[in-house]
């Protein structure tokens, strides 16, 4: 079986998909605005239903005033490590069509093509694209001025990477890229049953 980044692959794919991983590990470094913008751009290009593009990008660069609104919403565990991130970002969705207001189906879906376009992206630049669900979802609507027509979905951080050794110990046992289910426990031909 061939591997990539430590992980067994069973099919031929793209190497990117396998090379993408999440660490924690970061140095503490500024990213640049032409860094952060081709992110964004990898994120524009991703599908969606009607080509309604529902996502929305709230981010905050360290260093900044918006630093310690994004950074005090998330839980003590993402803190310790996201300390050294370079910008955080909250994304979001929007629950309505622009063209008619009725409901779009579909905008969590689009906005997670959307997430993983900027994760492929910031991993081939050799960033670390960590996205997140520890943090106050509530407070986050509510520090950020978010509209009731848009729902909060994750926190991402980005960074340079860092050095392992210097995340807390329980971390450093995690650093590493995780393994997969088998195909055959998500994917079946026909019905459910
Ligand atoms: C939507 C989402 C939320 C996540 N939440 C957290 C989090 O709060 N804290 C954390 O350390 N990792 C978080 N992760 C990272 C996942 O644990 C990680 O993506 C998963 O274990 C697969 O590993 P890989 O990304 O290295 O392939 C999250 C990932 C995603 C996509």
């Amino acid at each position: 079986m061939k591997k990539i980044n430590q992980r067994n692959i069973g099919h031929d794919v793209l190497p990117l998909f396998a090379e993408r991983w999440s660490p924690r590990a970061m140095s503490g470094e500024e990213i640049s605005d032409k860094q952060l913008m081709q992110l964004f751009e990898a994120a524009r290009w991703a599908p969606s239903s009607y080509n309604g593009q529902p996502w929305r990008f709230l981010y905050a660069k360290k260093e900044t005033p918006h630093w310690d609104t994004f950074f005090n919403l998330l839980i003590d565990f993402n803190k310790q490590w996201t300390k050294n991130a370079a910008v955080l970002i909250v994304v979001l969705s929007k629950k309505t069509f622009e063209h008619n207001n009725k409901p779009c189906k579909t905008h969590a879906f689009d906005t997670g093509a959307a997430w993983q376009n900027l994760a492929l992206q910031g991993s081939t630049m050799s960033l670390v694209v960590h996205g997140m669900e520890g943090f106050d979802y509530d407070k986050a609507k509510k520090d950020l001025h978010i509209p009731d027509d848009y729902q909060v979905e994750a926190m991402i951080a980005i960074g340079k990477p860092g050095k392992k050794e210097d995340l807390p110990k329980e971390m450093q046992e995690r650093e590493f890229p995780s393994d997969r289910k088998k195909i055959e426990e998500f994917v079946k031909e026909g019905k459910w049953e």
